[in-house]
């Protein structure tokens, strides 16, 4: 059946603006890293898109390398897009990666000139696109100087392969330096990407928040929701064909029980506040401004519409953030701190 998007959609969301850019986007983004491989259901990718944009979420987040196989989450994106959006791609922004290992071989990674421009491009046609609206260097590269990936990101915003350029998972003095020598070649860093969340707050004592402010880039948080714990999913138990049984990325280590007990206090407060405790999980990453937008993933629609939600109660009071304060504990579950160390 042909897809028609709610009318209402834009009327639904939040919408912030990215740093000192022209780019306003959703309060809550989608991003395609799990649940889009080979090995998930098209449909079920199809219905989760759909009801992400008929919620007013306008931006879409994938990466060279998301899977699996890598690769694929892009190739099944580019069949929704075709399916169900050929009429909207100019209400879209979409954008990919290119910084972890996508083929064998000395440029099959990181941040060399040659690795991003060749990505870039195996990512177009996957998705079968002129454009990204955002292309970033996925993670920081110690061994190729900082003005070689600089330079291909500026490149790739030149030739027309992407309309912005970004960086993720970049620590406070490498961003620091990377917008520097992006300002000098006239494309400007307009956002960066790093992992954020109530358990994970690099962010915050690296600086990085603070220094995305003072230098006007936006900033879009990925796994606002530590991958689901931040969720009432694990509350009772760990349900069956969640993350967390799938031997992926959300380690069963994760879930011990001094976090455990730590969440169901967060879920009181989220309660108490009239909301899931994913929604005030998001409200709390976008709290004061400091973050652009909250880039969630989703395993099914109800997930996107819940989460959508959020911006129905963005508003925190000071004790609230304090009481939050006592059980958003650092926990150790930064799988991307390696990049973000220089
Ligand atoms: N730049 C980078 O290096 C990097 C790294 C990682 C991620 N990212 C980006 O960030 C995006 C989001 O990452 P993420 O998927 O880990 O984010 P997340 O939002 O923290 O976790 C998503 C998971 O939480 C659960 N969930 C979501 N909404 C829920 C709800 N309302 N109620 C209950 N459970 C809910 C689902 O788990 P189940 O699947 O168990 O149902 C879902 O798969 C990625 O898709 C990618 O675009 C970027």
């Amino acid at each position: 059946m042909t897809y028609q998007p709610n009318p209402d959609r834009y009327a639904k969301m939040v919408y912030n603006r990215c740093g000192k850019s022209g780019l306003r986007l959703p309060a809550i983004s989608l991003g395609l890293w799990h649940n889009f491989g080979g090995d998930a259901n098209h449909s079920n990718k199809r219905a989760i898109c759909q009801t992400a944009f008929d919620e007013g979420i306008t931006h879409f987040d994938l990466a060279n390398n998301y899977g699996p196989p890598p690769g694929s989450a892009e190739t099944a994106f580019g069949e929704i897009l075709r399916e169900d959006f050929a009429n909207h791609r100019d209400e879209l922004i979409i954008s990919s990666k290119a910084g972890y290992r996508m083929w064998a071989g000395p440029y099959g990674e990181f941040g060399s000139r040659k690795y991003l421009i060749a990505s870039c491009d195996q990512s177009l046609k996957r998705m079968g696109l002129d454009y990204v609206d955002i292309f970033y260097s996925h993670r920081f590269d110690p061994e190729t100087p900082l003005e070689e990936t600089m330079g291909a990101l500026d490149h790739i915003v030149r030739s027309g392969r992407a309309l912005y350029a970004g960086i993720s998972s970049y620590n406070s003095d490498k961003t620091r330096q990377a917008a520097a020598i992006l300002k000098e070649l006239g494309t400007p860093c307009v956002i960066h990407q790093p992992s954020y969340n109530m358990i994970n707050r690099w962010v915050e004592h690296d600086g990085l928040k603070d220094t995305l402010k003072e230098l006007g880039i936006g900033s879009i948080a990925f796994t606002p929701l530590a991958q689901g714990m931040l969720t009432n999913k694990y509350l009772k138990g760990t349900p069956e064909g969640s993350r967390a049984t799938q031997g992926k990325s959300l380690k069963s280590e994760f879930l011990s029980d001094k976090t455990i007990a730590n969440i169901r206090k967060l879920n009181d407060i989220a309660e108490r506040r009239g909301q899931t405790l994913a929604q005030m999980a998001l409200a709390w990453v976008l709290r004061d401004g400091g973050i652009t937008t909250a880039l969630i993933g989703a395993s099914k629609p109800s997930q996107v519409t819940d989460c959508a939600r959020a911006v129905d109660n963005l508003d925190f009071t000071k004790e609230e953030l304090a009481e939050i304060d006592k059980y958003a504990d650092e926990e150790n579950i930064n799988l991307w701190a390696k990049s973000s160390e220089g």
